[in-house]
């Protein structure tokens, strides 16, 4: 779980929840309470990941396991991962972790026995849209109007094999 001489990946912890909190506000408008943060860790421990550097946190990503109908096929019924919130401040940026961290989660989300990973994202947020493709993330469907300053969200998804390579 190492990823560089001074980054290091691993599970959330409750004593984190106020160096998470900074770098959601920091990095994104959609903002949560204290609890909501807290209860998604209770909920699904293994998905919610940060990244430390030298004792500070500078990335994380919460995730919650759903049953529900499969992005593509749209037939039966299907485990899935959703990323809810993943962010690195900006100063730590281009390194690797936003990346890291979603492999990781993915790899948790397997664990939950999830067949495939989905998440929303601002049409507008090229460099995570980038991001994410780079994973092999495709295009699944648009929501129009999903933020609540009307921005649309286009849904990305990615099938789940048995281990992330
Ligand atoms: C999206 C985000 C998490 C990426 O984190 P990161 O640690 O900088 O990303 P990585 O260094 O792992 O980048 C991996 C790849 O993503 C793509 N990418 C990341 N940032 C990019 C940018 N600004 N422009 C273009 N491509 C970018 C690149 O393909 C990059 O690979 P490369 O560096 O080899 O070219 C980060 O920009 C962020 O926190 N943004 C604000 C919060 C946010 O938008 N979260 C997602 C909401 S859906």
């Amino acid at each position: 779980m190492v990823l560089e001489l001074n980054y290091q990946l691993r599970r959330f912890k409750p004593s984190d929840l106020d160096g998470v909190i900074r770098v959601n506000r920091e990095c994104l408008p959609e903002n949560y309470t204290a609890l909501f943060f807290i209860n998604l860790h209770k909920r699904f421990p293994g998905t919610f990941i940060v990244a430390e550097a030298d004792g500070e946190i500078v990335g994380y990503i919460m995730c919650r396991i759903e049953t529900g109908i499969p992005s593509f096929k749209l037939l039966g019924i299907r485990k899935k991962g959703h990323v809810i919130s993943v962010a690195v401040l900006p100063s730590h940026h281009r390194k690797g972790i936003g990346y890291a961290l979603i492999r990781e989660a993915m790899q948790a989300m397997v664990n939950y026995n999830a067949k495939e990973c989905y998440l929303e994202v601002r049409e507008s947020n090229l460099s995570a849209i980038h991001l994410y493709k780079k994973l092999g993330f495709e295009t699944a469907r648009t929501l129009r109007n999903y933020y609540a300053d009307g921005e649309d969200a286009i849904v990305l998804a990615i099938h789940l094999p048995r281990s992330i390579e």
